[in-house]
């Protein structure tokens, strides 16, 4: 479904090297990497929020940056993106933001109500009261509540994919269980394709189908749980244990 083939993209330095990986239809997939090592370019990369030096990626069997304008729309329309900082309009309410994520030409067919009702229900998929949030603008909400209306305007669209970077950093618990519950249930019930940048290594091996880690501008290891578990590779081990420790302490998370 989704396909990285050789992307390179440097800014003052080098941040991607040569990535190949992909992205099975309907797989839940988790990508991992220390801070800094380019997760987030590379998810941005798939719908060309950031467009690479080198090589190409596919979603569903378009070329993102050998197909065209009309490629690129196509995939942009198969595609919810879940921002690790939320990155919602600040001068659009919650309605307005959320609505963002209706494909233009879906959106024209749609009545404003019928906009409003799916709105409605992507909000109360991701727990928020859509009669308390809907008419609020993002400086009236919380970074829990901010993160959950980014996750509403990637699934309001009913996209065959999900990227998601970061979806449950700065949740509380309650809200971190009900995210990953629902993108186990967008990707079994939906067949949603999911790609899940997180650092709750323990979490991404307990609910993704494959794993991969990202590393030094490459990707260092795919493959599936037990096999990240049982890797003798040192710099995944080093990697894996810390993450070990880390969930061992239970790290309080960080605020976003
Ligand atoms: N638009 C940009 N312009 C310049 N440099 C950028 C840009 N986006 C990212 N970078 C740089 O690319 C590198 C990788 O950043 P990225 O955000 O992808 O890391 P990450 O792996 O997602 O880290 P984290 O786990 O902390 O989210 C960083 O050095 C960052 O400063
Ligand atoms: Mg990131």
């Amino acid at each position: 479904m989704i396909t990285y083939r050789n992307v390179h993209k440097a800014f003052d330095m080098p941040v991607l090297s040569g990535v190949d990986m992909e992205v099975e239809t309907g797989e839940m997939f988790a990508l991992f990497g220390p801070s800094g090592t380019g997760k987030s370019v590379l998810l941005k990369t798939t719908i060309a929020l950031i467009v690479p030096d080198m090589g190409d990626v596919e979603v569903d069997g378009e070329s993102v940056y050998r197909g065209g304008k009309h490629a690129l729309e196509h995939v942009r329309r198969k595609v919810g993106y879940v921002f690790q900082n939320a990155a919602l309009f600040d001068s659009f309410n919650v309605l307005d933001n959320v609505c963002m994520g209706i494909p233009e030409d879906r959106l024209a067919d749609l009545s404003r109500r019928e906009a409003a009702q799916r709105v409605w229900h992507a909000l109360e998929i991701v727990n928020l009261d859509p009669r308390e949030v809907l008419a609020k603008l993002p400086s009236e909400l919380s970074g829990g509540m901010k993160k959950r209306v980014g996750i509403a305007r990637a699934i309001v669209g009913r996209p065959d994919v999900l990227l998601w970077d970061e979806p449950t950093t700065g949740l509380d618990p309650v809200n971190t269980a009900a995210v990953e519950r629902l993108i186990k249930r967008l990707s079994e019930e939906l067949e949603v394709t999911s790609l899940l940048v997180t650092h709750d290594v323990q979490g991404g091996l307990a609910m993704c189908d494959r794993v991969a880690m990202l590393d030094g501008g490459v990707i260092r290891f795919c493959g599936t749980p037990s096999e990240f578990r049982a890797s003798t590779d040192p710099v995944v081990r080093a990697f894996g244990d810390r993450a070990a420790a880390e969930a061992a302490l239970d790290m309080v998370p960080e605020t976003s």
